[in-house]
């Protein structure tokens, strides 16, 4: 029985404290709740507006594929280091090699045989074989590589600038 007089406030100020602190409690973890509640929504949505570094992106060469695989007038992507590359067998034979990027909001190409041409599916951007943007909203043509067939594979490199 006394124990229980002893627990509980005598005072006034006792008694406002004592009150106080599950709200208090109450209050701070709604803040953290609130907190973590915002940064489970802005990280998606900074992750899509801020695009990934360069950084594993800066390999000067890469595999792209196999003599004999492509048939002519066909293409294929690749990664060349964290990118997608494409590599286009013209219909002469000949390749073709650029970053499957596309200039305007990053979206990968693809060769489409029917019309020559590198198409983004995003908001149909055309490009030439060249990778120049020939059609839609692309603002610059796609990064070229130069092709190498060595023996059986082909690699493509990065354009050395003079
Ligand atoms: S992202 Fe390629 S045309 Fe828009």
């Amino acid at each position: 029985m006394s124990t229980i007089a002893s627990a509980a406030p005598t005072s006034r100020g006792e008694q406002l404290i004592a009150s106080s602190m599950p709200r208090r409690r109450a209050l701070l973890l709604l803040m953290g709740s609130l907190v973590s509640s915002l940064g489970t929504l802005c990280y998606p949505i900074l992750r899509y507006l801020i695009p990934p570094g360069e950084t594993n992106s800066s390999a000067n060469d890469a595999l792209a594929g196999m003599v004999g695989e492509l048939k002519p007038n066909s293409g294929k992507t690749f990664r060349f280091g964290s990118r997608p590359a494409l590599l286009v067998r013209l219909a002469t034979g000949e390749y073709r090699s650029m970053s499957a990027v596309c200039t305007h909001l990053g979206c990968t190409v693809q060769y489409r045989p029917e019309t020559q041409q590198i198409w983004c599916p995003c908001h149909n951007g055309c490009y030439d074989l060249n990778g120049r943007n020939v059609g839609g909203p692309p603002p610059r043509p796609l990064p070229a590589f130069d092709v190498e067939v060595r023996g059986q594979e082909i690699y493509v490199s990065r354009k050395q600038v003079a």
